[in-house]
């Protein structure tokens, strides 16, 4: 990664901050992108990224500070299950744009900028991609259209050099977990009894299949989506 020019949003959060840190060590040049303050040292913007404009100067930015872009990870993202009978409308379009919408912004920004030399792409998706929860359909149907969005953007950049690629993690051990626990709307030990590995997942697990994704060491993998589970989507048994 040395010297590779990254852009983290949602890079104040628990996973988007391990990744951040993660591919700094690896001698990446970091730029996290956030409506939050990030804490690191890195190169900080704010950046709200449902809005395709702030998204746009998100990119700028990066070139202006570092003269080119080689990658983004899309980390921002936002989780508050709600009874889909009562879900208010409002409440329905903030989930699908912060998810959806400004992953195609962000991912659009950012593609401008590597149309010429190429570059990598990864989104932060997650089980529920795949997998229905109760009380959680914008979410869900929102990462599910990330996870499309990752193959379009995959057929259609190929001849650019732009790979487009996801990370869907099971429960990670971050804040967005902890304030689903306190909230109640998840049971930590029923968690762990359904993963078959017996664990929430540590933020570095996803950070290292991300800095993996955006390595050459990927050079012919695009389109896909891996997920870091502890075997969660395999698990088909009681
Ligand atoms: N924590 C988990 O268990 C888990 C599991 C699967 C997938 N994910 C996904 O991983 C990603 C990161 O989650 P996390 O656990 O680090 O959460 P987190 O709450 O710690 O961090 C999310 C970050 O996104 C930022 N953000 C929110 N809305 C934004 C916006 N409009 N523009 C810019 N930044 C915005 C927040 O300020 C925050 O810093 C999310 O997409 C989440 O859906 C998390």
């Amino acid at each position: 990664m040395r010297d590779q020019v990254i852009l983290v949003t949602g890079g104040a959060g628990g996973i988007g901050g391990e990744v951040s840190r993660r591919l700094d060590q690896a001698g990446a040049l970091v730029a996290v992108a956030d409506l939050a303050e990030s804490p690191g040292g890195a190169f900080s913007i704010s950046c709200d990224i449902t809005d395709a404009a702030s998204c746009d100067e998100a990119a700028a930015a990066v070139v202006r500070r570092f003269g080119r872009l080689d990658g983004l990870v899309n980390c921002a993202g936002v989780s508050r299950p709600h009874d889909s009978l009562s879900l208010p409308p409002p409440e329905w379009a903030r989930m699908v744009d912060v998810q959806l919408n400004g992953a195609f912004y962000i991912a659009q920004a950012c593609g401008r900028r590597m149309a010429e030399a190429g570059g990598s792409i990864v989104f932060i998706t997650s089980t529920n991609a795949e997998a229905a929860f109760p009380r959680r359909a914008a979410y869900c149907a929102a990462k599910a259209g990330v996870a499309m969005l990752t193959k379009v953007l995959a057929i259609e950049w190929a001849s650019l050099g732009i790979r487009v690629n996801a990370v869907g993690p099971a429960y990670v051990a971050t804040e967005m977990t902890r304030r689903n626990i306190a909230a109640g709307n998840v049971n930590e030990e029923q968690i762990k009894a359904r993963i078959p590995l017996g664990r929430l997942a540590r933020p570095d697990d996803v950070a290292g299949a991300v800095e993996f994704l955006l390595s050459r060491r990927a050079s012919f993998i695009t389109g896909h989506s891996l997920y870091v589970d502890g075997g969660w989507l395999a698990y088909g048994y009681f």
